[in-house]
């Protein structure tokens, strides 16, 4: 397990940023999807021991946030969402000095540093200044700096704002790799569900300071389907092939009712054909609400 939170709460003043936030981790790629605002970059700053909360308590790695952060920085990497440049330093000068700042050694600082300089694609120009880079390269170079230390753990803050479509996807393979090649685990922020299916299976939605839903990303999209409720009289079985042949998901629940989510342009008027052509009397059919679908839409619309 990386992470494990209890009830946080975190307020800026009079502004409440995290409201009870209680979370588990574990191992492998985690998405943290939130809109604008949500607490995001709170958490993360939280979890780093650079915020300290105002009630709740946790452990990253193990180590307690707020009595262990030098062990939690040392073994975890963090890519801010705001440049973290020194003025007038290259690349590799740069990479290297954080790596000193982690704990390593300054030789082998500076060896990592050309490793990881060139593992993200940097190599030629890791003797740049870092002022003459382009977005693309400042986001490279976040993430050079943050897997300099080798840790086990990866905070990744917006790793693909500013960047056009190309630079999106190129950013979003490396974090890709180094998920799945590095064993290190990973917890992405972003207000991009497509940013988070790209690298991760599971999610986190937080909104407003709170957790809002938690699990595999397959099962929340279910979320952004329409659900009805559906109690029929009649063989289900070539009733549930033909509806989910057409997209939709169906479940029977034990009082028999039948919970049909359809894909958001489906029309539902579909369900009674298909009943109708399977000889099933519909008795009842409601539309039914889940908080989560507008809170889902929400959060995906702001793309
Ligand atoms: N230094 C600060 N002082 C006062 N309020 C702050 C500060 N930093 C953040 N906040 C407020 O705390 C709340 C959570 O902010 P946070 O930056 O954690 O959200 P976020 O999910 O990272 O958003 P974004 O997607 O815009 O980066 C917001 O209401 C924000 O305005
Ligand atoms: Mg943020």
């Amino acid at each position: 397990m990386s992470v494990e939170l209890k009830n946080i709460h975190f307020s800026y003043g009079k502004v409440k940023a995290l409201n009870g936030v209680s979370l588990t981790l574990n191992e492998g790629a985690t998405g943290l999807l939130g809109p604008n605002g949500a607490g995001k970059s709170t958490l993360l700053k939280i979890m780093l021991g650079f915020l300290v909360p105002d009630e709740g308590e946790g452990r990253v790695l193990g180590y307690d946030l707020r009595t262990e952060q030098k062990f939690i920085r040392q073994q975890v990497g963090y890519m801010p969402e705001d440049e973290c440049f020194i003025p007038g330093m290259d690349a590799v000068t740069f990479t290297a000095y954080l790596g000193e700042l982690s704990g390593m050694p300054r030789q082998e600082a500076m060896k990592r540093a050309h490793e990881v300089l060139f593992y993200v694609g940097l190599g030629e120009s890791r003797y740049r200044l870092v002022d003459t880079y382009s977005a693309g390269m400042k986001q490279r170079l976040k993430l050079a700096q943050a897997l300099v230390h080798d840790p086990k753990l990866l905070f990744l803050d917006e790793p693909t704002s500013n960047l056009d479509p190309t630079g999106r996807q190129e950013i979003l393979e490396l974090i890709g790799e180094v998920a799945s090649t590095k064993n290190i685990s990973v917890l992405l922020c972003s207000h991009i569900l497509a940013d988070i299916e790209a690298v991760c299976d599971q999610v986190v939605i937080i909104n407003k300071g709170e957790i809002a839903a938690n699990g595999r990303i397959q099962d929340l999209k279910m979320i952004d389907y329409r659900l009805y409720e559906l109690k029929i009289k009649g063989e289900l079985e070539t009733f549930r092939k033909e509806l989910e042949a057409a997209g939709c998901r169906v479940e029977e629940t034990e009082d028999r009712l039948v919970k049909v989510y359809t894909p958001p342009d489906f029309n539902h008027l579909e369900i009674f054909r298909v009943a109708a052509r399977n000889k099933l009397q519909v008795r009842q059919f409601v539309r039914s609400q889940t908080s989560l679908e507008d809170l889902f839409a929400k959060v995906v619309g702001v793309d």
